[in-house]
């Protein structure tokens, strides 16, 4: 059931939900969320049953702000400190040392919790809610199936798990991809997810330069977003240059079928046929991340075999997009 984010009664009731321990579609800047009391073993329970994830693989924790950091984390190393102080409210999450008796079943057992303070409106009202009845913290991963394309809208959570969730509607998110992630439990940032906040924003924040996982000799945490694949439609998706595409469609000619692409440039009108769908892909990063998902929905909904996307520049505001292409192609 899709209730409204604009009405305060609706914020309360979605509130009170996640406190008696039941689940929420929740809007966030980045993408719609499927939340859950990060405290209740039994409702956190619910998000890895209904989303079809392993249950080892940690969720990100929700906060109202950078005071509810200490109720999760045993330690916050300076240069955390001063990203919080630069980014949040806003789409960063942060690794931190897990307070022991805290939100294990949220983090998958990891000795470690993500947090993230959100900056979309009814998120934070959400969250303002839930603290003022004893509720810190607010598990949610991304509202779509394991492996699935992310949500940002209301219209896509309810896609995924239908009338029985409740869905709080916080309308388009702004972001469109999920948020960066920086682990700060190894001494040295590591950026394990890059997102809007670009590599260079980050360093400048916390005057560190970031460090790649793969560098790194122990484990990495399991996380989701950075299994190989995953964000994946159903269709077939490739990452092709201009010229690569203009050729192959050339070659296909007039007959294309089930064929969709999202480019930059436009195909040429006699090349677009019947059974080709085009979309436009913004020049600008900001504006394709808010995109990307969306579009991809759509050329699903429109039961395309094949997806081709015109290789994003190789530029670091590019980053976010790039990550999620290769993953979706993957
Ligand atoms: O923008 C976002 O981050 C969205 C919105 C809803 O906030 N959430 C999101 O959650 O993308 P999810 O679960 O789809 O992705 C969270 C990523 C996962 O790859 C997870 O494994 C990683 O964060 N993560 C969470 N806690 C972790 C931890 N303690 N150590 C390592 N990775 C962690
Ligand atoms: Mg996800």
């Amino acid at each position: 059931m899709i209730i409204s984010g604009s009405n305060p009664a609706h914020v309360q009731q979605a509130a009170d939900a996640l406190c008696a321990g039941e689940l929420l579609g929740l809007p966030t800047e980045t993408v719609y969320g499927l939340a859950a009391d990060a405290s209740n073993e039994t409702a956190v329970a619910k998000i890895f049953q209904a989303k079809g994830r392993p249950s080892n693989h940690p969720l990100i924790v929700h906060v109202a702000s950078a005071d509810s950091v200490k109720k999760f984390a045993s330690e916050v190393p300076d240069f955390a400190q001063k990203l919080m102080v630069q980014f949040w409210p806003g789409p960063l999450t942060l690794i931190l040392p897990r307070r022991e008796e805290m939100a294990a079943a949220a983090a998958g057992g990891q000795n470690s919790v993500g947090l993230r303070c959100p900056s979309h409106s009814v998120a934070l009202e959400v969250l303002n809610a839930c603290a003022a009845k004893g509720v810190w913290g607010v598990a949610a991963p991304s509202a779509n199936l394991f492996g699935r394309v992310s949500p940002t809208s209301a219209a896509h959570v309810h896609s995924e798990f239908g009338e029985a969730l409740l869905i709080l509607d916080g309308g388009e998110c702004e972001v469109g991809i999920e948020s960066s992630i920086v682990d700060c439990t190894r001494g040295v940032p590591v950026l394990l997810r890059p997102g809007q906040i670009s590599r260079t924003q980050i360093e400048q924040a916390c005057g560190l330069k970031l460090v790649n996982p793969e560098t790194l000799s122990s484990e990495a945490p399991r996380a989701s977003g950075t299994l190989e694949s995953h964000y994946a439609p159903t269709a077939k998706v490739r990452l092709m240059s201009t010229a690569d595409w203009q050729k192959a469609l050339q070659a296909l000619g007039p007959h294309t079928q089930n064929l969709a692409l999202w480019s930059v440039q436009k195909p040429a009108h006699e090349l677009m046929g019947a059974g080709l769908f085009w979309r436009a892909m913004p020049a600008n990063a900001t504006q394709a991340a808010h995109d990307l998902f969306g579009v991809l929905r759509d050329f699903d909904a429109r039961g395309v075999r094949t997806i081709w996307i015109e290789t994003p520049p190789h530029t670091p505001d590019w980053e976010g997009v790039r990550d999620r292409l290769n993953r979706a192609a993957a």
